[in-house]
Formats: C-alpha cells, structure tokens, sequence
C-alpha cells in the first residue's frame, strides 16, 4: 500500500524527466535483413510463446495510461508481419480512444490496409526507406520490395494519412541520394527524418567513418535548398530538428544520437517482444516484465511498481555512447529485438 500510495499518475525519473511515451515491439520478426539492423546469417529469433500475447500487450499499454503516459508507439521487427496486428489495433484504440498511437512499419506489407487503418483511426505512419533506388533497396534490406513500400507511402497519402519516412543516414552507402530525398519532401507532403547511424546490436556493422552527420547533412541539404527551422519541434518530433524547405510540401529531420545527444529531454521506455521494460536504448539492463505478467499472483500493482522504479533511474544513454568508443557496439541487442 504504501508503494501504491506513492505512485503518482505521472511518471519521473531523478534527472527530472517525465516518462510519457512507451515503445511497444509485438514482434522480432522481420520481412526485411537490413544490413545495419540485423543481417540474415546466424539470426536467432525469440521462441512464440516468449512473446506477449496481444491480452498482455494490452495489459501493459492499460498500466503505460494509468501512469500517465500519453503515447504508445507499436513497433518490430516489422509489426504487420504479426497474425492478426490490425484487430488488435482496434482493440487498443477501442480502449483508449484518446491514446495518442503511432506505428513503426517497414511499409512492404500494407497494400490494400491503409483504408483500414484510416477507419480504426490511425492518425499516421512512420516508414522506414533507406534509398530511393529499387537495386539499392535490395542490397540495404536483402529483398526486392521497395515498389510495395513507395506504394504504400502513396496509399497513405491518398487516403489522408500523414506519413513520416525514416531514412537512416549511412555514408558511403545513401549520401549520394540527398537531392533525390528533398526533390521527394518538396513533391509530396511528407516528413523525412534522417537517423544518424547508431552502434546497435553485437554485431553491428557500424564504423564511426558510415555515420552521415547531421552537420554534413543539413551543409549538404542547404547547398540545393532553402531551410527553416520548423518551430513546434519540441512537442511534436521529440528527437528530431524539423525544417521547412522552401517551396515544398513536406519537410527534412534531423535526428542525431551520434552527434548531438538529447538525452536530457529523453521521455521513452522500450518494451521488447518477450516483455522485457527497458529504459535506455543504448543499455541492456532490463526488467523482466513478462513473468509477471503470467503470474497467477502477481498482478497489475506489481507491474505498476516495476515500471515505476525503473523509470526513476532511467540512465543518461549519452554517457554510455561515450563510453564505449573502443567497443563494436554500444548495446548487444539487435534494433529487431528492441523496437528501435
Ligand atoms: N541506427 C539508426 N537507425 C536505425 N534504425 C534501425 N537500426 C538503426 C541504427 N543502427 C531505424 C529504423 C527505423 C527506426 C525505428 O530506427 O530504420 O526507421
């Protein structure tokens, strides 16, 4: 009683930060064998009945509103690749009609859903493509779908769905394709936001010379357009720096963990697959939510005082990044195993 007692409906942490936003992955799996996510060779992926099951996930999204946390991102692996991942949308939205819910999709599977998607009341889309090219895109993702994903940024604008595309900035491999990614942003009225290439995952292909900076990427950018800061960043993109390009539609992100660290307005906790609450994307501690969940006796308090205590010592994954510069990655986990 007395740790209920003390549970406000609003979550901190001891750096005073508030924790509103959960990332929820329903799957590891994953259509796609991006090269700096995972690579298809000696991939193991979580046994089934590891991963939550849909009830749970709606557990934990029920304990994320009642401590105060106002968005969900549901994430992967790739999302739509999971059985039956639309009906359980609409449960969620059905519950908490005033969620504000996102979605993280690679887009290759979304052909013919997006008007579903519309009418359950998705809001938005966050696309991943690296590459405007159909070769490139086989040789970043290991398949051929990159039609399937230009389709699907398509059938979301058509059926007034606002879409963001995320490009992870990758030197050497998508520099060259700037112009062809802000001549996108100035047709159509979409988001993009380039990653700067983090150190995730044991096997990482990472190497500091691969990360296309954010300095290089907005001196480069202004040399074929006029920007402008976009000023309601703060609420609205979390980590990333908008811009206005002049005569545009849409608009360039910046979202630079490599260069410029925002740990300090982070407001994230990371739910893997299998239900593990992580706190900090570049740390592998992890509180084991899952046993909990399937517990007979253990019950919604206990998972309340988990997440709870957890948060409030939420690191500062900067000062791990700046640690680890002598090791191939910052944290072990795959970006699939975590939800990005
Ligand atoms: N560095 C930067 N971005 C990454 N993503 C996946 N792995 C990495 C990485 N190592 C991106 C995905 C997705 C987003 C959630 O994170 O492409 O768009």
């Amino acid at each position: 009683m007395l740790v209920e007692a003390n549970i406000s409906r609003t979550l901190t942490d001891l750096h005073g930060r508030s924790i509103s936003y959960l990332r929820l992955s329903v799957t590891d799996r994953c259509n796609l064998r991006c090269l700096y996510c995972r690579s298809a060779a000696g991939w193991q992926m979580l046994p089934h009945e590891h991963i939550l099951t849909y009830e749970e996930c709606l557990e934990l999204i029920a304990v994320a509103t009642e401590l105060g946390m106002s968005k969900v991102r549901l994430t992967g692996g790739e999302p739509f690749i999971r059985k039956n991942f639309i009906q359980f949308l609409e449960q969620v939205l059905f519950r908490h009609p005033h969620l504000n819910l996102r979605l993280t999709t690679n887009g290759t599977l979304l052909n013919g859903k997006i008007p579903a998607l519309k009418s359950i009341g998705v809001q938005a889309l966050n696309i991943s493509l690296d590459t405007l090219k159909r070769e490139k895109f086989q040789r970043i993702t290991g398949r051929d779908f990159y039609a399937q994903v230009r389709r699907a940024i398509d059938q979301c604008l058509e059926n007034d769905l606002r879409v963001k595309i995320n490009v992870v900035a990758l030197k050497g491999i998508n520099d060259d394709e700037l112009e062809d990614f802000l001549r996108l942003a100035i047709q159509l009225p979409v988001d993009l936001r380039f990653i700067e290439f983090m150190p995730v995952g044991e096997k990482t292909i990472w190497r500091p010379d691969q990360v296309w900076t954010a300095k290089d990427i907005l001196d480069q950018a202004r040399e074929f357009v006029e920007l402008r800061p976009s000023n309601d960043q703060d609420k609205q993109h979390g980590p990333a720096r908008m811009f206005h390009i002049s005569g545009g539609q849409g608009r360039l992100g910046i979202i630079s963990p490599m260069s410029s660290h925002f740990c300090n307005q982070c407001n994230r906790l990371r739910i893997t697959p299998d239900g593990r609450l992580r706190t900090c994307l570049f740390s592998d501690h992890e509180y084991r939510l899952r046993p909990v969940l399937r517990s007979t006796k253990l019950g919604r308090s206990q998972l309340r005082r988990i997440i709870v205590l957890a948060s409030r010592i939420k690191p500062i994954g900067h000062d791990l990044l700046s640690g680890m510069r002598q090791e191939p990655a910052v944290c072990r986990k795959v970006m699939s195993a975590i939800g990005g």
